[in-house]
């Protein structure tokens, strides 16, 4: 065989081997950062919803859908579970003042599966992407429980419905001065049960939010003077 034969076949062994090797390290890593073990029987009847009703006509999720409503990859984490549940219940209510996606009616269990498949999702590692949507990212330079407080009003969708220094929605009364008009223990009381301080309330109650939260979401309001 010529020299120049013999090197061409050393190279491209080498090179096959080379792209094996990546390729079986790859399908490796891929169990284990998507935590394909967690797959439940739930998180399946989820995505078997999500191909139904053809959510991906206006969302993306995973790098695949429409660019109409807001990429759903991480919507679990910065939103939190309770008020995706509520959001799927009835998203008008949500998201009062924009653009308004459909009411599917959806039953309970078919909520349950969605929300545990978009939850299955937000936890594969897909290196931070997307980041979060503009007016989610805490200030900087926040105290940290302050921040630690901000960080629950984001993920709970309280900017749905109010507004805080110019963002957020119109349904609801401005927080940005809340602090210097009512007390801590009030703001606790609203969080439980909006219908106890007015009876005609239309704010959901957030009663079943861990006490924690609860806590550091009313000190962050009461320091908004
Ligand atoms: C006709 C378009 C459309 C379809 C179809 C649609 N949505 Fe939406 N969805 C929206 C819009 C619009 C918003 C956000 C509202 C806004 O930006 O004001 C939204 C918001 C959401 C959010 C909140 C995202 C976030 O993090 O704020 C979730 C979760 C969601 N949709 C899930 C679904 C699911 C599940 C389906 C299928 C059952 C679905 N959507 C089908 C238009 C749509
Ligand atoms: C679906 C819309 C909606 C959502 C979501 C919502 N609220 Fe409200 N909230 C209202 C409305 C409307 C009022 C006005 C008083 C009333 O009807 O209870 C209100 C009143 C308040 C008040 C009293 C404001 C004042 O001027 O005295 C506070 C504090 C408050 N909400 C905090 C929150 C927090 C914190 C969250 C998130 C955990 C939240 N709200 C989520 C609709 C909403």
């Amino acid at each position: 065989m010529p020299r120049t034969h013999k090197i061409l076949w050393i190279a491209t062994l080498f090179s096959a081997f080379a792209f094996l090797g990546m390729t079986v390290d790859s399908l490796h890593r891929m169990s284990a950062r998507t935590h394909a073990d967690q797959l439940s029987a739930q998180v399946v009847e989820g995505k078997r919803l999500w191909q139904h009703y053809d959510c991906n006509d206006c969302h993306t999720i995973l790098g695949i859908g429409a660019y109409y409503a807001p990429d759903v990859t991480k919507s679990f984490a910065q939103r939190g579970e309770p008020w995706l549940r509520k959001f799927l219940q009835n998203p008008a209510a949500m998201y009062p003042a924009g653009r308004q996606m459909p009411n599917y009616h959806l039953s309970g269990a078919q909520i349950d599966s969605l929300v545990a498949y978009l939850g299955w999702v937000s936890r594969i590692d897909t290196n931070g992407w997307p980041p979060a949507p503009e007016g989610m990212a805490p200030a900087q330079g926040a105290a940290s429980a302050e921040l630690a407080g901000s960080k629950v009003y984001l993920a709970q969708g309280c900017n749905a419905c109010h507004s805080m220094q110019g963002s957020g929605g119109a349904l609801a009364p401005d927080l940005t001065h809340v602090g210097s008009r009512r007390s801590k223990a009030w703001i606790l009381q609203q969080l439980d049960d909006p219908r106890r301080n007015n009876v005609q309330s239309i704010m959901p109650s957030f009663g079943q939010l861990a006490t924690g939260d609860k806590q550091q979401l009313a000190d962050y309001l009461v320091s908004l003077k």
